[in-house]
C-alpha cells in the first residue's frame, strides 16, 4: 500500500502543478482580455483546489500511517539531522504542504469576493500564483520524478 501511495503521490503533484499554470493562465487572460469570471475561468481555480485536495489527503496518509520515514521522524522529532529527509518530510513538508492546502481555500473565497470581474482575475493571478509558488518550492525535485515502482 505504501509504495503504490508514494508513486500515486509523487505522479499526482504534476497534475497539481498544471491545475495551477491552467488556473493562473486562465486569470491572465480573462484580466487581458477584460473577458467575463464565468465558465472555464473560475472552474480552473475550483480545478486547482480540488487537485490540492487529493494530493493533501494522499500526503496525510502517508505522514500520520504509512510513510516509514516520517513514522521514524514523529518518534525521534528531537534532533533530527539538518538537511535530512527525516527532517525535510518529518516537518517541513508536511507543515508547508498542509499551510498551501489552506491557502488555496481561503485564496479561492477572497477570488469570489472580487467587486468586479478584473478584480476577480487579478486577485486569482496574485493568489493562485502564492500557492503555487509555497507548493513548487517545498517539493521534493530531488526525488524521481515519474517512479514506476
Ligand atoms: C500539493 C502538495 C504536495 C505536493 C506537490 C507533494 C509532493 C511530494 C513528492 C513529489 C513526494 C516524493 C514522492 C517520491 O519520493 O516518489 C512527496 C512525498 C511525501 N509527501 Fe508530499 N506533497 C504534497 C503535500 C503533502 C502533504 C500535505 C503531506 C502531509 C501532510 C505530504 C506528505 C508526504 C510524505 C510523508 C511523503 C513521503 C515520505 C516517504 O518517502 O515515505 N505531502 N510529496
Amino acid at each position: 500500500m505504501y509504495d503504490y501511495l508514494l508513486i500515486a503521490h509523487a505522479w499526482w503533484r504534476w497534475v497539481v502543478l498544471l491545475a495551477g499554470i491552467a488556473a493562473i493562465c486562465t486569470a491572465v487572460r480573462g484580466l487581458v482580455q477584460g473577458l467575463p469570471w464565468a465558465g472555464s475561468v473560475s472552474y480552473c481555480g475550483k480545478l486547482f483546489g480540488l487537485a490540492v485536495d487529493v494530493q493533501f489527503l494522499m500526503g496525510a496518509s502517508l505522514y500520520l500511517v504509512f510513510s516509514p520515514l516520517t513514522n521514524v521522524a514523529l518518534n525521534v522529532a528531537k534532533g533530527l539531522p539538518a538537511g535530512s529527509d527525516l527532517l525535510f518530510f518529518g516537518v517541513y513538508h508536511g507543515l508547508i504542504m498542509t499551510v498551501a492546502f489552506i491557502d488555496v481555500h481561503v485564496s479561492t473565497v477572497i477570488v469570489r469576493r472580487g467587486r468586479s470581474d478584473a478584480a476577480k482575475h487579478r486577485r486569482s493571478v496574485l493568489l493562485y500564483g502564492q500557492t503555487l509558488l509555497i507548493i513548487i518550492a517545498t517539493t521534493p525535485w530531488w526525488r524521481p520524478l515519474f517512479p514506476t515502482h
